[in-house]
């Protein structure tokens, strides 16, 4: 075996996350869960949502959403039909980086607020205008108003519907001023500025939009029970029954449906185990950690989603690029890196260069080598090399994977909900999307889990739920708008 492909096994190795070792992360996030729903400031934050119940596809009506959660903002109009269908018309927009790390939050909330301008100005400028004339008239109704769902997926206090505090930013924004601020009232304050005929209706994180539109459209009596994102990052939201929230008696909040005895929990899984008493840890992770703008914060999701797998390889590719000479040159060949590859920067891999090369399984891994050239401008890299790399993604992408399933099944747990024939999963996200066999290898470590076992294949059924951001907010904006909720500035 090549020098190169066996430093990259020895590597591989160091990713390997054992079924005891599964075991004992479900134990923990349990715990975790437990001490969540009591109190506040816990590792696990367990956010009630003030969303009660999940649809059943009969709801109706125009709505809009918007979407600021990762790379994209992401405009929409969402029709709802009534019969479990919808119709979407939607404009997305790359958030400048800048705007990210080093605008203000007013900056970005009016950023915002003129992208919606836009979005009205070119699929419902009737609406727009005649909202205007009113307003200068000084006969504008409320009841013109559209109302919309807010998906922003970080994590907030959220103090009822459609109010919460920003706790912290993840993802690589950092806009010190927008934490601790209610983020609606930010959103609607520019929207205010701008005139534009919207309300801020309700706050909505993506794994709740993502449950709530499998909920809409999954065939079927049984609602949806968890809705999950792997994705640029990862979180998880279930419904949890009321009486076991015990925190509630302790947050001041706003009044809320009590009759289903239930509400929808934004567990922000991405910071389980913080502490690192049970997550595995490489060098490699550790060194991701120390270099990100959140050290000692979101230590699962930095093992576990896209926005952080492609800078674990990266730092497992130089490391091997440096002690075994992975993509330099040997006497003879002419294969090298231009200075501007973005091996040599931070982020710079893409989960998407992890899909591409997991997925081929061609002897001379062909598409490896275009996918290293297109995505790293490695130039002709050997057969080696691209072994070295697919042993090194293999690991990755497979732990990621496993440790993927360690949430799902501590709340399927946890909430007893295996007693029951059916459990609807909805699921979203690149990793979860693109990634080959992510679900299979997630479906394995599940089986692994002794409360779950075989069992569980048949009993869970895992869905991908598209445009949860979308519809799930419109869903929850419908909900919020018949209770009344307004924005309180
Ligand atoms: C955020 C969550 C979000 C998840 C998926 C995490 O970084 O904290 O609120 O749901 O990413 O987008």
């Amino acid at each position: 075996m090549s020098a190169v492909i066996e430093e990259a096994t020895r590597i591989a190795r160091q990713f390997e996350y054992s079924p005891e070792e599964v075991q004992r992360g479900v134990k923990e996030y349990i715990r975790e869960v437990e001490e969540g729903l009591s109190e506040e400031g816990t590792t696990l934050s367990q956010i009630p949502t003030f969303v009660t119940s999940v649809p059943n596809g009969t709801e109706k009506g125009l709505y809009l959403a918007v979407d600021l959660g990762g790379t994209n903002f992401r405009v929409c109009s969402i029709d709802l039909h009534g019969n479990h269908t919808f119709s979407l018309t939607q404009s997305k927009i790359m958030i400048p980086r800048e705007m990210m790390t080093s605008g203000s939050a007013k900056e970005l909330f009016l950023f915002l607020a003129r992208q919606i301008e836009s979005f009205l100005r070119i699929h419902h400028n009737e609406h727009f205008e005649a909202h205007l004339k009113r307003k200068i008239a000084g006969t504008a109704r409320e009841e013109d108003l559209f109302d919309l769902g807010f998906t922003f997926s970080f994590p907030v206090r959220q103090l009822g519907i459609n109010k919460g505090t920003l706790i912290r930013w993840t993802k690589g924004f950092d806009i010190p001023d927008a934490v601790g601020q209610d983020v609606c009232a930010l959103l609607q304050e520019a929207i205010d500025e701008l005139n534009l005929p919207v309300r801020v209706a309700a706050l909505v994180n993506d794994t709740v939009g993502t449950l709530m539109a499998r909920s809409y459209t999954s065939p079927g009596e049984t609602g949806t029970f968890l809705g999950a994102i792997f994705g640029t990052g990862t979180n998880g939201a279930y419904v949890e029954k009321l009486n076991k929230i015990t925190k509630m008696a302790k947050i001041e909040h706003s009044d809320y449906d009590k009759s289903t005895g239930e509400m929808i929990i934004n567990a922000e899984w991405g910071s389980f185990d913080n502490h690192l008493s049970v997550l595995p840890t490489t060098e490699y992770d550790r060194q991701l950690d120390a270099d990100s703008n959140n050290p000692g914060i979101q230590m699962f999701e930095k093992r576990v989603s896209g926005m952080f797998l492609g800078e674990i390889l990266r730092l497992v590719l130089l490391d091997l690029h440096k002690s075994q000479g992975l993509f330099k040159p040997a006497s003879g060949s002419d294969v090298f890196i231009p200075e501007s590859s973005s091996l040599y920067r931070q982020w710079g891999i893409d989960t998407s260069l992890l899909s591409i090369v997991e997925a081929d399984k061609s002897k001379d891994l062909e598409q490896v080598k275009s996918a290293l050239k297109d995505h790293l401008k490695v130039e002709r890299a050997s057969e080696n090399d691209c072994k070295a790399v697919q042993t090194v993604v293999h690991a990755i992408g497979k732990r990621a994977a496993r440790l993927a399933a360690v949430p799902i099944a501590a709340t399927l747990i946890s909430t007893g909900k295996l007693k029951e024939e059916l459990v609807d999963i909805g699921v979203d996200g690149s990793l979860v999307e693109f990634y080959p066999n992510f679900e299979g290898y997630l479906r394995e470590a599940m089986r692994e889990v002794p409360e779950v076992g075989e069992a569980g294949d048949k009993k869970v059924r895992i869905g991908i739920s598209k445009d949860g951001s979308g519809v799930g907010a419109a869903l929850i904006a419908l909900v919020a708008s018949k209770e009344g909720a307004k924005p309180q500035l």
